[in-house]
């Protein structure tokens, strides 16, 4: 229990100390993703343990701090917040949790809007004459930023029209655009003080400027969410959606991407279509809101504490966040190649949180100019790997340090070269550098490689360390005795490992070349050289036209082979490996199945449909062991289009250009499955 207490204690502390930060300050010391995670974490806490929830939670409250130099005003009912989803299960739950509550199984109407990123203020109209505006504050009361509101061109300060109620109160958000927002920060780049981090934070700096000339000169925009009135209207405005359409009757200005709608199917097209278009908006958005429509069920859904039971917001995954750099380290690859690796402050990004990012060569880091103690920006390529776009310009500190590549190795020392046509520097002390020997190792007994079971990288590096193997010879001499000295190793295991090296030492040419690690011989570059040279000592003898002339092997990779075996410690291991620890394959059985494969061997293949035998990527891995390319459209180029059920378009180019087609059965036969 006292550990729960410490854990929400810490929570709620550093929660508060970013809340003070973000409204307080307008600084976004952390991400919004990242605030959410540890709000969520803490609710969690606190729902399984109820009774350390104390008034002063950040969760049973809505919003923040105040800043000084405005004056207070209430507001005439709270401004709340909206609960979150990032998925659309939240937002199925939210569905099924009105239909519970209010015991109706009909389809509900839903209106979805933008979720703008700005600032939530609220303005009040008395008949129909701009009175005051404030911001959200702590949800109860807000700072007075009449006059600053009053020099926002899109808020009219006088509404026009029919029907205008006596008082009207209208909620919305104040923004700023992208483009203000560039040209802002163009203005202040030599003054960090005065520098935005995004435009929300420009937005809130500028709204809340004592000098409300500045607010006009920012280029504020508003837009209208919602609107209450405090006196009866003429007509009948019974819908969200009808209220918001009477405000622009009104002259505000209300976002026009809205739709009404009532399957979650229609929600999430929503979403996807504007998260695939947030980026090329003027301004920010970070998710969408769904709103019950009628304006009678939200009055029967209420409110909790903190957000309205009629409203969610669907939120968008951030795919770019600021933080700091702290380190970065080269690390020395299974090949020797030094990878320079980026380590900065955790950041949140598309659910995940990252702490570092490969840089992969000097050229990058020379692209970046980076500096440790520089802000950067970190995204997720392709939504998935971690990638260091660009340094925040101009807000460089004073002990910014710069990055520079070492000269000599991180592990072992030796003087590092650079390859020019691959851009990659690299030592090459090969087996006598601890960290190659390690992951060569480790390597060569690989599943793909010559496998062994159980051998795994704590093992490897133990043996390592108690000095019983330097190369992959000296596995084949450790006795079940060896293995019984190390930790977590015992009897069962150290036969089942000795047995296993035993088992290893039959492979294929295919498998003994790829276990080599030769730079840039993986698993299909592998196949081909053994397709091709069938032997093992006339590929050690090839030169390297010879190996350039093999389709799929270009220059760099041809030479990294030529090398690896022109290199006398290479031939002397290959030599004892096969001579006394005894690996061996059939050559003969290479030659044979070779007859069937050479029908394959080279060839461009293309697929088309779906196969009853084998899924694509197995059917896919089949044809590149046959030696084969398997390429994705139909060319001139294609030599065989292989087609199953429903096949597409590529069927008919291929007969167009009279290329050879196969069908599922006819591959079978000849590659001998049944
Ligand atoms: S409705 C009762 N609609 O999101 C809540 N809010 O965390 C009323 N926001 O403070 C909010 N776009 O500042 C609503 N179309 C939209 C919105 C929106 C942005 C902001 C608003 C609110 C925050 C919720």
């Amino acid at each position: 229990m006292t550990s729960t207490k410490n854990k929400i204690t810490k929570l709620r502390k550093n929660i508060l100390k970013y809340e003070y930060f973000y409204h307080t300050l307008n600084q976004s010391i952390i991400s919004d993703a990242e605030y959410d995670y540890l709000l969520n974490q803490l609710y969690n806490l606190e729902l399984k343990n109820k009774k350390l929830i104390t008034s002063d939670s950040p969760t049973q409250k809505v919003g923040s701090g105040l800043l000084k130099n405005f004056k207070k005003i209430k507001h005439f009912f709270p401004m709340l917040s909206l609960e979150n989803t990032f998925d659309i299960n939240g937002y199925l739950n939210f569905e099924k949790r009105i239909k519970k509550s209010i015991s109706i199984n009909e389809l509900i109407s839903f209106c979805c809007e933008l979720k703008l990123d700005g600032i939530a203020i609220s303005i009040i109209y008395e008949e129909g004459v701009f009175v005051r505006a404030a911001t959200r504050g702590d949800g109860f009361q807000g700072e007075n930023i009449t006059a600053n509101a009053r020099m926002i061109e899109s808020i009219p300060l006088q509404l026009k029209g029919i029907d205008i109620p006596k008082r009207l109160e209208v909620r919305g958000e104040v923004f700023m655009l992208k483009s203000n927002f560039i040209k802002l920060n163009e203005k202040y780049k030599n003054n960090k003080q005065k520098y935005f981090s995004n435009p929300r934070n420009a937005a809130a700096g500028s709204l809340r400027h004592i000098d409300p000339k500045i607010t006009a000169e920012r280029k504020l925009i508003f837009s209208c969410y919602g609107c209450y009135f405090f006196t009866e209207t003429n007509e009948e405005l019974n819908t969200h959606y009808k209220r918001l359409m009477k405000c622009v009757s009104w002259g505000l200005p209300v976002k026009k991407e809205i739709i009404i709608c009532s399957s979650y199917v229609e929600v999430k097209e929503f979403y996807k279509k504007f998260e695939k278009k947030r980026n090329f908006l003027d301004f920010d958005i970070d998710g969408i809101v769904i709103k019950v429509n009628s304006i009678e069920l939200q009055k029967k859904l209420g409110c909790n504490t903190k957000s309205p039971r009629w409203a969610i917001a669907f939120k968008f995954f951030s795919s770019e966040k600021i933080t700091l750099l702290n380190d970065v380290k080269f690390q020395v690859g299974r090949t020797g190649v030094i990878t320079p690796v980026a380590y900065f402050n955790p950041v949140y990004i598309s659910g995940v949180m990252i702490r570092k990012a490969s840089l992969h060569n000097k050229y990058e880091i020379e692209r970046l100019n980076l500096h440790v103690n520089d802000s950067v920006i970190i995204c997720r390529s392709g939504d998935v790997i971690p990638k260091l776009l660009s340094v925040v310009k101009n807000i460089r500190c004073k002990n910014a340090k710069k990055i520079t590549f070492p000269e000599f190795c991180p592990v072992c020392n030796t003087k590092l070269l650079e390859n020019t046509d691959e851009k990659l520097i690299r030592c090459h002390s090969g087996l006598t550098c601890d960290a190659q020997k390690k992951k060569a190792l480790y390597h060569f007994f690989s599943k793909k490689s010559l496998y062994v079971k159980g051998l795994g990288p704590k093992i490897i590096n133990e043996l390592i360390k108690k000095r019983f193997v330097k190369n992959p010879i000296d596995f084949f001499y450790l006795k079940d005795l060896d293995f019984i000295k190390l930790k977590n190793v015992g009897k069962k295991k150290s036969l089942k490992i000795i047995n296993s090296i035993i088992q290893c030492k039959k492979t294929t040419l295919k498998c003994f070349i790829y276990a080599l690690g030769i730079p840039g011989v993986g698993e299909i570059v592998s196949q081909k050289i053994s397709n091709y040279f069938l032997k093992l000592d006339k590929l050690m003898n090839a030169d390297v036209l010879e190996l350039n002339s093999i389709d799929g092997i270009g220059k760099v990779i041809a030479n990294n082979i030529f090398n690896y075996f022109y290199t006398v410690s290479n031939r002397k291991m290959i030599n004892e490996l096969i001579t006394k620890a005894g690996i061996y394959w059939d050559d003969q059985e290479l030659q044979k199945s070779n007859i069937k494969k050479t029908l394959f061997l080279n060839k461009k293949i293309v697929l088309t449909g779906v196969f009853n035998s084998f899924s694509r990527t197995k059917l896919k891995r089949i044809l590149i062991n046959l030696g084969a390319n398997v390429l994705h459209n139909i060319s001139q180029k294609t030599d065989i289009l292989i087609y199953g059920k429903n096949f597409g378009s590529k069927f008919f180019r291929a007969k167009n250009l009279k290329i050879r087609i196969m069908n599922e059965e006819e591959l079978k036969h000849l590659i001998q499955i049944k």
